[in-house]
């Protein structure tokens, strides 16, 4: 059943190179520079005509929604706001038919998610669903959807789920990008090429494991870790604390980096593990000087880094290296070395890896 692995969590990160090739496959002709979803094709019109777009989810799949906003609004121009289904659907949101709502759900069976996608329809939006469970409820009462393909995932901290729905929302981007122009050809067939290569660099990124589980020996006994990104990655960074959390125990906060300096910086001593997400695209020369900030002040830091790195080398406790993609794409990438460390964490403090404490996988009431 676990496939050899010890745990299902483990298997399914260890899944990821192959579901996010499941994920696009027969969708994303880069050769072609194709890009063809059903559900976006015969509604295209629904989405070319969007004011904005409304995103809502719960737990990790609101973190590849945040990830999405920062996709959608670089490669499409369309303004795109992403709430938590609880919050949306009890404060009475201003939303109407020129809206187009994305609903985000491995399971397809969040009671919130369920409850904000009827009020969206009641008032006239339409609802995009973006799930992995074929035939749930979710997947049912949405007007259109794309499936994530991921396969079963039984682990209650979500993997495969989180990378594969970035995967469908960036292809969502880049085909609603290619009708509208908003992105240069060149980078519209770059982006193909490069999601292309994703899996075999998420391989490589699995690569990470051994540094990872070295890691994790040396923070099993931390109360409190902070995780930073800036940009594409800070969702990362929230998810990466969201999964610290929920299978070992260990407080875990995400932030932007630059929030640092407005409160979280004075909980910073030699106790404290700061993971710091740093690819050499996107923000680099920002965060390294976040990083100084960290060290000054004696704090552990840990940085996931792109291959080759030298300047944050010189200022971390450990870094972890994975290869190079494009800004947008590196969440896809970054994630890899986050969820193997908390998976060794969970697994050195004797945590129920798949079935954490007082979880469960898919939260049907509210
Ligand atoms: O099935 P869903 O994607 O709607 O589930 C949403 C959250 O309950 C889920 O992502 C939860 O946060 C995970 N346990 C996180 O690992």
């Amino acid at each position: 059943e676990k496939g050899g692995y010890d745990h299902f969590m483990l298997k399914e990160i260890y899944e990821q190179p192959s579901v996010i090739k499941d994920t696009y496959r027969g969708r994303l002709l880069a050769n072609e520079g194709i890009i063809r979803m059903a559900g976006i094709e015969d509604n295209l019109e629904k989405f070319l005509n969007a004011d904005r777009i409304i995103i809502v989810a719960c737990g990790t799949s609101w973190h590849a929604g945040l990830v999405a906003e920062y996709i959608f609004e670089e490669f499409t121009r369309v303004p795109v706001e992403v709430e938590y289904a609880s919050e949306f659907r009890y404060r009475n949101p201003i939303i109407g038919p020129k809206d187009v709502v994305i609903a985000i759900s491995q399971s397809g069976e969040t009671a919130d998610t369920m409850a904000a996608i009827k009020l969206a329809k009641e008032k006239g939006a339409f609802v995009f669903g973006v799930c992995n469970v074929v035939g749930s409820s979710i997947s049912r009462e949405t007007h259109a959807g794309a499936y994530t393909h991921a396969g079963p995932e039984i682990g209650v901290a979500s993997t495969k789920a989180f990378t594969t729905q970035i995967t469908v929302l960036t292809m969502i981007a880049l085909r609603l990008a290619k009708a509208k122009g908003t992105l240069s050809n060149t980078d519209y067939h770059m982006y193909l090429q490069e999601l292309e290569l994703i899996p075999e660099k998420v391989k490589e990124a699995l690569g990470t494991n051994d540094i990872a589980k070295e890691i994790a020996a040396t923070f099993i006994d931390a109360p409190n870790c902070l995780y930073l990104g800036r940009g594409y990655n800070f969702p990362v960074a929230l998810e990466g604390a969201l999964k610290l959390k929920e299978i070992s125990y260990i407080h875990a906060e995400g932030y932007p980096a630059a929030e640092m300096k407005h409160g979280p910086i004075a909980l910073i001593d030699e106790q404290m593990p700061v993971v710091v997400i740093a690819p050499r695209k996107g923000h680099y020369d920002k965060i390294v000087s976040n990083i100084q900030e960290i060290k000054s002040r004696s704090g552990r830091i840990i940085a996931v880094v792109t291959k080759g790195d030298t300047e944050v080398r010189k200022l971390a406790d450990f870094v972890i290296e994975i290869p190079e993609t494009s800004d947008a794409l590196s969440p896809l990438l970054t994630t890899i070395p986050l969820q193997l460390l908390s998976y060794h964490i969970a697994v050195m403090r004797e945590c129920n890896v798949d079935q954490p404490r007082n979880l469960a996988k898919s939260v049907t009431v509210e």
